[in-house]
């Protein structure tokens, strides 16, 4: 057990973090980190230069990031470097540990604070169309990178015979789509595939088309605003639930639907947040976030919808197997896991 001031010491550290954030935020949107990126040392005025922005402000926000351990500054010459080693995290978009686009999700839940503290009270649940438009954009550019470095770089291999179905050319659905980065990933890499995104957020599936024009693959993906419960479509030899199936209001009739919709000897790939199967299990810096997220957005969006069993975003692999097999499905297996994820093999 930590004294008083040792416990003040770390929520000075959480409330500097949450603070530093917006500073991160802008760091991102203006270029700051990019225009440091292998630049070597730099002063204040060289980034202010770079970046067409005002050096009082660069140096104050320059400052910040030193004080965090993001940037290190050189007294010797009054200059500031981006260390290499945190480019991938800061500065490149297509690597898996690009946690930037966090920070927007961040940004929403502060943005909807009233909303949440509210069903604190009534108990009721907040439709996912209910929230900022930060949390639509930024859970898409948090999740698209891991998506394209696991989910057609060892995910779909790790499933019983999915690589050559999908070589071959099989029939994919991705529920819970969102703005499409997964079915879009998946399009890329299987073009002789067909896949429907799905999604009952109408806005993001018209941004999921937009998305898929722009990354050329529209001709094989198409997307349809439907509940997971709703969809007509049949015959799948895959159904995705990426990061979703814990929002939605009917985990078990979602899946109960996907059994009936896929082939014989068809897959469901459920992706979830990492997660112990207890408390316990679940005290460290990633369970904290996603339980965070978790109570202002998942836990509602589930309660707005038919059944309402707030699964909750760190419901683990046991939980998550009885939903399951409460659906029908026969065999559930794990198939991998990053820091993020665990990643879930069920059928029939
Ligand atoms: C956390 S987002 C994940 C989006 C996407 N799969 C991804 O990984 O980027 C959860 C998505 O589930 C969708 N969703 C929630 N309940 C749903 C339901 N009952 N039927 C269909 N989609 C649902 C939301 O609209 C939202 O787009």
């Amino acid at each position: 057990m930590r004294n008083t001031e040792e416990f003040a010491g770390q929520v000075v550290s959480d409330i500097a973090a949450t603070f530093s954030g917006v500073m991160s935020n802008i760091g991102h949107k203006l270029g700051l980190y990019k225009a440091m990126a292998g630049a070597g040392v730099m002063t204040s005025q060289l980034l202010a230069d770079k970046t067409n922005t005002h050096e009082r402000y660069i140096r104050e926000w320059l400052n910040n990031q030193v004080a965090g351990g993001y940037v290190v500054y050189n007294k010797e010459n009054n200059s500031y470097v981006l260390p290499d080693e945190h480019i991938p995290v800061l500065v490149d978009e297509e690597s898996p540990m690009f946690l930037l686009p966090a920070l927007d999700v961040a940004s929403s839940l502060w943005l909807d604070e009233d909303k949440v503290k509210a069903v604190f009270l009534s108990g009721e649940g907040i439709a996912w169309s209910e929230h900022h438009h930060r949390l639509f954009c930024g859970s898409e550019a948090l999740f698209r990178p891991g998506y394209k470095a696991h989910l057609t770089g060892g995910w779909i291999q790790a499933l019983d015979g999915m690589e050559e179905k999908l070589e071959a050319g099989a029939k994919v659905a991705d529920i819970g789509c969102g703005h499409g980065a997964s079915t879009i990933v998946l399009a890329q890499s299987y073009q002789h595939s067909r896949f429907f995104g799905i999604d009952n957020h109408d806005e993001s599936i018209v941004i999921a088309r937009a998305n898929a024009k722009e990354a050329g693959v529209n001709a094989n993906i198409k997307f349809h605003t439907a509940g997971a419960k709703e969809y007509t479509e049949s015959g799948f030899d895959l159904i995705c639930f990426m990061d979703c199936l814990h929002d939605m209001g009917d985990p078990v009739g979602a899946a109960r639907h996907a059994l009936k919709r896929l082939k014989k000897n068809g897959s469901v790939l459920l992706v979830e947040p990492a997660a112990g199967d207890s408390i316990h299990e679940n005290i460290n810096p990633v369970s904290r976030l996603y339980y965070a997220a978790s109570t202002a957005v998942c836990t509602p969006c589930s309660l707005s919808q038919e059944v309402g069993l707030a699964l909750g975003a760190q419901a683990g692999e046991k939980r998550l197997s009885e939903i399951m097999q409460a659906a029908g499905f026969g065999s559930v297996r794990r198939v991998a896991e990053t820091a993020f994820n665990i990643v879930l093999e069920a059928q029939a």
